[in-house]
């Protein structure tokens, strides 16, 4: 099973989204472990304070310093208990870039329980990097918080592992990222279709329009539905 442990101080945007769909059916069948965690749960104070203004000034606020240190110590405590390798993972827009790699690495390390920070406001108090492994980015434009990051990791990890997808999925018909010196080679997925075989509408001007799925793929003949979704497959480049 892959593990995590998210850090948040908006659980509800977690758990919603894993508790649906494809996800929630990987959590409720145990082929993941995702633990929701409310970092005020690691707060002394009345008003459970997670945030402050920056030294120095600047705009906005910062997540403190000692919530976060505690839940670290806690869910990697937690982590070890269970035989698990702690991996503190924080979501930072400067960080390194997450990718399918990365994702297909995770799906495969059962041994080790992910501790995901999701940053808010202005991102984390600086101190706390020294207690963090990793810092993930996912893509070069900055979210009002790491909530999405943490889904977008969780997400892609969630359906590598196997069984999730069940026997429809296949890696090899998917989209594949081949990163290089000067950005990432994509070899995209071949067009699909589904009913109906004849789709027609009118169009602006007012004129009749058809469009067919093409006929091999309605052939039956797996050899020649495979060599045409072959050919039809889409070269790109994203530039980094
Ligand atoms: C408003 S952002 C803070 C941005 C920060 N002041 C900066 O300049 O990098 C709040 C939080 O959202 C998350 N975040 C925003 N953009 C992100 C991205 N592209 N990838 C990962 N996390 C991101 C981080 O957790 C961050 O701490």
């Amino acid at each position: 099973m892959v593990h995590f442990d998210i850090v948040t101080v908006f659980p509800d945007i977690i758990e919603n989204y894993c508790n649906t769909s494809i996800i929630g059916r990987a959590r409720k069948a145990e082929k993941v472990n995702i633990s929701v965690h409310d970092l005020r749960s690691w707060t002394a104070d009345k008003h459970r304070t997670v945030d402050d203004r920056v030294f120095g000034g600047g705009a906005g606020m910062l997540l403190k310093v000692a919530p976060l240190y505690k839940a670290i110590q806690a869910l990697s405590e937690k982590s070890v208990a269970k035989g698990l390798t702690p991996r503190v993972v924080a979501t930072v827009a400067s960080g390194e870039l997450f990718n399918q790699h990365k994702a297909e690495l995770m799906a495969s390390s059962t041994d080790v329980n992910y501790i995901l920070l999701c940053g808010h406001y202005e991102g984390f108090d600086a101190r706390v990097y020294e207690w963090v492994h990793e810092e993930l980015t996912i893509g070069p434009y900055i979210l009002t918080g790491g909530e999405l990051p943490a889904l977008i990791v969780i997400d892609s990890v969630t359906r590598l592992i196997p069984g999730v997808l069940g026997n429809s999925f296949s890696a090899q018909e998917e989209t594949t990222f081949m990163p290089d010196q000067d950005g990432i080679a994509v070899l995209g997925e071949h067009p699909q279709f589904t009913s109906p075989a004849v789709f027609n509408f009118v169009d602006n001007n007012g004129t009749e329009q058809t469009r067919v799925v093409p006929e091999v793929l309605r052939s039956g003949n797996h050899k020649k539905i495979a060599e045409e979704n072959q050919k039809q497959r889409s070269k790109s480049r994203l530039a980094l």
